[in-house]
């Protein structure tokens, strides 16, 4: 089953618990929450204390995406805010599987990001470690950036080696995905749909998330 995990990042804060109710009521099953450290990516956002906001008001799965140089550093403090989910880039982390088993260790999924740029291949010693890998289909930092198609065919990869190696992470996406990328993505195996402008950047979240998620089942439909 694809889901849909609405980012926080384009939410008005004022307001985030009701606009997140909202994107859960429109179908959302994921919390999808971007951490920027203005050193691996040109932006700042947030960190642990919303975390542990959002684990007051929501029941969901909270997915930490984590965009932070040093993650190693912060781990156990997002575990401890009520993170469920954590991933870390590999572009970021020297000591890769140490880091993901550190994510392990404080009882959260593991998560692995690529950026458009780096080569499926890099995770090949980590793919039976890692509960999901996430591809990033914008460079990271932004919300509201156009999808870069060249991802569609490493979600394409993934799902191909996940089936020849029996593994069983699962391909979570991210960046600029709308009612019309949805389509070449699922069809390329992404069984997470991350989404924050489609989402949050117009109109009402509960709608928004419900006409993806129709994008996402009638896209599943015509999987092979
Ligand atoms: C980008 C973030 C994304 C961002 C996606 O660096 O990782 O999660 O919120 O935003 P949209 O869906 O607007 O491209
Ligand atoms: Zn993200």
């Amino acid at each position: 089953m694809v889901e849909l995990a609405p980012s926080i990042l384009s939410a008005d804060f004022a307001h985030l618990a009701e606009r997140v109710q909202a994107a859960a009521d429109g179908g959302g099953t994921v919390v999808h929450v971007d951490v920027m450290d203005g050193h691996f990516v040109p932006n700042l956002t947030v960190g642990p204390p919303i975390v542990k906001s959002l684990r007051k008001f929501t029941k969901l799965p909270l997915d930490c995406h984590l965009m932070i140089e040093n993650p190693d550093q912060f781990i156990p403090e997002f575990a401890s805010a009520g993170a469920d989910w954590i991933s870390v880039h590999q572009e970021a982390c020297v000591h890769l599987d140490r880091t993901l088993h550190l994510i392990k260790s404080h009882d959260c999924l593991a998560g692995v990001v690529i950026n458009p740029a780096t080569p499926v291949d890099t995770l090949s010693e980590v793919l039976d470690i890692v509960d999901y890998v996430l591809v990033m289909s914008v460079n990271p930092g932004f919300g509201a950036q156009a999808f870069i198609p060249g991802s569609v065919h490493k979600i394409r990869q993934l799902d191909e080696i996940r089936a020849q190696r029996r593994l069983n992470y699962r391909i979570e996406v991210d960046g600029g995905i709308a009612v019309d990328t949805i389509p070449d993505v699922v069809r390329a195996g992404a069984e997470i749909l991350v989404a924050g402008n489609a989402v949050f950047g117009h109109g009402d979240p509960r709608s928004n998330a419900q006409r993806l998620l129709k994008a996402a089942s009638e896209a599943t439909l015509q999987r092979v």
